[in-house]
């Protein structure tokens, strides 16, 4: 199970390491560079937060599990780090980038759950300042792009082999994926778990940020945020905080990543 341990989630997701420096990439093109102060919403293990501070910027992280918290803390001991929900986060301040990375807001489930999320995330935002998304590419699995073999995963230890094998249902009313992986050890099956997330599809993405506050600055499938059918299997996003919720006179129904492919900034 993904969350069984933080050790465990660490081994089975060695990207979280490249996640953090796709992102740390990203905020320097994007963000006012050095930003003063970067908040990680999910921050897990600690991968990104661990990016940032290294290069001595002030790094925040919140994370639901508090396991997580404590290897979090562990690995970045120089950011202040603590239990929070996405949902409801009050840390009184805010920052020039906020992140969340690897599928964390598709933990978003109802509308209700998205709204409360990205105005949280807008709260935490300065004026001018951006997030940036990570997450599985909910138009890719919606469009049947990605299969359960996509989202099945392996994890070799000492003697010992793990196999997560995956199948999904899909609530196209509720837009959400219901993931099931049976876990085998050495092949013989030896726990079963479930999860649920939103999936959503650009447009709608788009839409919600703007509700809160955000302008699109770009969405790819690629963190070089290069313009492609949007096929790939994970999703990047990047928004600009605008100086008020009210809804921006410069929509343009667009995608954003073909207006402003990465190094142009808006
Ligand atoms: C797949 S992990 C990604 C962790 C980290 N961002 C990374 O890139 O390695 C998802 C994380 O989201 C956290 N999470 C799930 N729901 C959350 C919520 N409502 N508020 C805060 N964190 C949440 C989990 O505890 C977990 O650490």
């Amino acid at each position: 199970m993904i969350y069984r341990s933080a050790d465990w989630y660490d081994q089975l997701y060695p990207q979280a390491t490249l996640w953090a420096e796709q992102c740390f990439q990203l905020a320097q093109v994007h963000a006012s560079y050095p930003p003063g102060a970067v908040l990680d919403i999910g921050c897990g293990t600690g991968h990104a937060l661990t990016r940032f501070a290294r290069e001595g910027i002030e790094c925040w992280g919140v994370d639901l599990l508090p396991m997580m918290v404590e290897a979090a803390k562990i690995r970045c001991p120089t950011a202040n780090i603590r239990i929070g929900d996405m949902g409801h986060l009050e840390l009184g301040r805010t920052f020039d980038v906020v992140i969340s990375l690897g599928s964390v807001f598709a933990h978003a489930l109802t509308n209700d759950d998205v709204r409360a999320t990205l105005d949280a995330m807008a709260v935490h935002t300065n004026p001018g300042g951006i997030l940036i998304l990570e997450m599985l590419n909910g138009s890719a699995v919606l469009t049947g792009v990605i299969g359960p073999a996509e989202l099945s995963v392996r994890l070799q230890k000492p003697g010992v082999t793990y196999r997560g094998d995956a199948s999904f249902v899909i609530d196209r009313r509720r837009s959400r994926m219901q993931l099931t992986r049976v876990w085998h050890r050495n092949d013989q099956i030896a726990w079963a778990e479930q999860s649920e997330i939103r999936l959503m599809m650009p447009l709608e993405l788009e839409g919600w940020l703007d509700q809160a506050g955000f302008n699109l600055v770009a969405i790819a499938d690629n963190a070089a945020m290069e313009l492609s059918e949007l096929a790939g299997h994970r999703l990047w996003v990047v928004a600009r905080r605008r100086a008020s919720k009210a809804p921006s006179v410069e929509r343009t129904g667009q995608i954003g990543s073909s207006l402003h492919p990465c190094g142009s900034r808006p």
